[in-house]
């Protein structure tokens, strides 16, 4: 390094904003430079070798990058290349030409197939102007059913609405929105498909708990519990229940 304290390139026949070498401190770089006013000493505004050659990448090393970006683009595998049909595109493989092949008469895609809807959507009717909400069960409920609702009762409801469905839930003594109790008139009254679909949709304060309970058949074993629950606390309402809505 030439002289500590003076100017950078005055003397050198290079153009101004070339640095000399790799040591000699880069105009423009406030980091390095040294005080103009020549007050300050070079060592005390930090050196160049102090910080490398901060901020600045040299046209060359540049260029090298660019090239193996470049290079490693070209690159491809075989298997890239394969012979394929874009969408929609034609072929002369099958005699209507089409690539796309038309699904088979009664395909179903996996999971989608939601039927009938008193099962999965708890409503009745099979057209517009008279569906309405199921007001019987879509199987005849056994005591596996209502074993099966107790347990998920008791897993997924109760700790909102209590396992007798006062709506004393613990997440309720601690502040959430109190749940209408199960015995309640308004409530009891209401037919099993508004139960069905009160835990698929949710219900105003109360959220949907489909994914909770994903499964539709534990969805009904969980109204059946509930309905259980219902005669547990009125024995003339189990009796009214069980000729109304058991079975298809
Ligand atoms: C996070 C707390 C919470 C959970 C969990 C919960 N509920 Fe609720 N539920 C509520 C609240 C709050 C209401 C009152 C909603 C309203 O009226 O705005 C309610 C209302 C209801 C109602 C009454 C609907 C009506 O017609 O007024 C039924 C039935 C019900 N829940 C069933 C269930 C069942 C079954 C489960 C379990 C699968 C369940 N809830 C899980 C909080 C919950």
């Amino acid at each position: 390094m030439s002289g500590a304290s003076t100017s950078h390139s005055s003397a050198s026949p290079e153009p101004s904003w070339f640095p000399n070498s790799v040591w000699e401190p880069a105009p423009g770089n406030s980091v390095s430079r040294p005080a103009r006013d020549g007050k300050r000493s070079f060592p005390e505004a930090r050196s160049q070798t102090e910080f490398g050659n901060e901020g600045r990448c040299s046209p060359w090393r540049l260029a090298a990058w660019a090239l193996l970006l470049l290079a490693a683009a070209g690159c491809r595998q075989q298997m890239a290349k394969q012979p394929r049909y874009n969408s929609m595109s034609e072929s002369p493989f099958w005699g209507d030409n089409r690539s796309a092949r038309p699904l088979e008469a009664g395909t179903v895609a996996r999971g989608h197939l939601r039927n009938p809807a008193v099962l999965f959507e708890g409503i009745e009717g099979t057209r517009w102007w008279n569906t309405r909400v199921a007001t019987r069960f879509p199987f005849q409920v056994t005591e596996t059913e209502l074993k099966r609702g107790q347990e998920l009762f008791n897993i997924r409801c109760a700790v909102c609405h209590d396992r007798v469905g006062h709506g004393q839930g613990k997440v309720v003594q601690r502040g959430y929105v109190q749940p209408p109790s199960y015995h309640l008139e308004p409530v009891r009254s209401q037919p099993v498909g508004h139960y069905f679909r009160v835990i698929t949709h949710g219900w105003g304060a109360m959220p949907s708990l489909a994914e909770e309970v994903p499964d539709v058949v534990d969805r009904w074993s969980i109204v059946a519990y509930v309905r259980a629950l219902q005669a547990s606390q009125d024995e003339s309402f189990l009796k009214s229940l069980v000729d109304k809505e058991q079975g298809r």
